[in-house]
């Protein structure tokens, strides 16, 4: 007689983790989340094909490169299920500063903390209010003027003898003598030199930085960490042929502006009055009044350098360098000693910051906890691990396309 046998699995080793994958198929709306839906029902395991780049990175979550943030739905999610509009959130580790874009869209107020000036630029470029039709025409009209002194610029140095010292053209800052063709260079000096004088400069100077990015000395395919600039033609393996460093920073400019204004934008039509505060301070001693409960994703030992990830940023802007307080930062490797230094600065994050935080809230933090430091940390912050969650990252494209486990750890004050 045929007897019947079990369909061979479909899910790959990794998947089989993730219990969720066999409970229920579909991953979770964000939307349909609310304080009443049980942990349990979460499924987080999105598909690239569930979660196209092009949601995940909805309006103002691109306005500049960020490598290490969350994606916005993970912390809409968390949002939905532990806040109420009204309440608030404190992101101590707030980055590129998702949880507070997306705390404002729920109505709900938020904090974030950030050792590194350039992501509190970020931040308050983001979640900012504007005149869009002032926008407009200051970004119209500081394009005219970059053009018409480039246009003027028949030599390097137009403004060399200028009394105004910050209207040079030339630099003696070696990184950018270093990183940029002259003619970017130049494009991006005039665009700076020219920022100042509006009222939009905030957004103008985060235009800039992503441009700078853009339109470095590098291969395509790696715009994170260049080790050298690339001065020759080489063989790109993002675009499978022969590619030129760039020699235009303007064509960067112009695009990015534009792009910044359609950003900020859509986010307007969903914004809401709930206060948004970013603060530049180290985690382990800020002070701030009551939240609600804390929403974060903190950096991870040996993993990256969050400063030196938008150096282009802090040697253009001349931005405050506090890499030295950077917690598991990349250059410190994940040495064993690394590791104890790792989980020490944390401990001092959550018990100083759950000091804020009133007695039940909830504190959630998203990590890829590959050596198993928080089940120690949050005891040694007297939290009580209340669950984890574990979500299984397999929608990443392009050269980084490694899959890994991200849990989230529960805890409750
Ligand atoms: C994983 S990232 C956070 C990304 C964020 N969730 C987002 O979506 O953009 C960690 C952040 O911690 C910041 N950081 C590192 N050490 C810090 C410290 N001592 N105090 C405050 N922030 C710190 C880094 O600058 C980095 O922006």
């Amino acid at each position: 007689m045929f007897k019947e046998v079990d369909p061979p699995a479909i899910l790959s080793n990794a998947e089989k983790k993730v219990n969720i994958y066999q409970i229920n198929g579909k991953p979770t709306v964000p939307e349909d989340v609310d304080n009443n839906t049980p942990l349990e029902e979460l499924n987080l395991n999105w598909t690239e094909k569930d979660l196209p780049e092009k949601i995940r990175t909805k309006h103002v979550n691109r306005l500049h490169p960020y490598l290490g943030k969350f994606i916005p739905q993970i912390v809409e999610i968390f949002l939905r299920k532990y806040f109420l509009p009204g309440q608030t959130v404190l992101d101590p580790f707030c980055g590129s500063g998702t949880t507070l874009v997306q705390a404002n869209e729920l109505g709900i107020n938020s904090i974030g903390f950030d050792i590194s000036e350039f992501n509190i630029m970020l931040v308050n470029a983001k979640t900012k209010p504007y005149d869009h039709i002032k926008l407009k025409k200051e970004a119209h009209d500081l394009l005219e003027k970059v053009r018409q002194v480039l246009d003027k610029d028949d030599h390097p140095n137009l403004f060399s003898e200028s009394t105004d010292k910050s209207f040079s053209l030339k630099t003696d800052n070696e990184y950018l003598n270093t990183w940029f063709a002259p003619s970017a260079l130049r494009e991006i000096l005039v665009f700076r030199n020219l920022i100042e004088e509006y009222q939009n400069k905030d957004l103008f100077k985060i235009v800039l930085s992503r441009s700078a990015r853009s339109a470095r000395l590098t291969t395509h395919f790696d715009l994170d960490f260049p080790k050298k600039p690339q001065t020759e033609p080489y063989y790109c393996y993002k675009h499978s042929r022969t590619c030129y460093p760039t020699t235009d920073a303007f064509k960067f400019l112009k695009r990015y502006l534009l792009d910044s204004i359609k950003r900020v934008e859509e986010y307007s039509h969903l914004r809401t009055d709930a206060k948004v505060s970013a603060i530049h301070t180290d985690s382990r001693t800020a002070t701030i009044e009551p939240v609600d409960g804390i929403i974060t994703s903190p950096p991870y030992v040996g993993l990256i350098d969050y400063h030196a990830q938008h150096n282009y940023a802090y040697n253009l802007l001349g931005l405050a360098d506090n890499s030295t307080k950077e917690i598991g930062a990349a250059k410190n490797g994940s040495s064993k000693k690394a590791k104890e230094e790792y989980k020490q600065a944390m401990v001092d994050v959550l018990s100083n910051t759950s000091n804020f935080v009133k007695v039940g809230g909830k504190i959630i933090v998203i990590a890829g906890d590959r050596d198993n430091l928080y089940p120690e940390i949050g005891e040694r912050a007297k939290l009580k691990l209340e669950s984890v969650v574990e979500r299984h990252v397999n929608r990443r494209t392009g050269r980084r396309n490694t899959e890994f486990f991200e849990s989230i750890f529960i805890y409750t004050k």
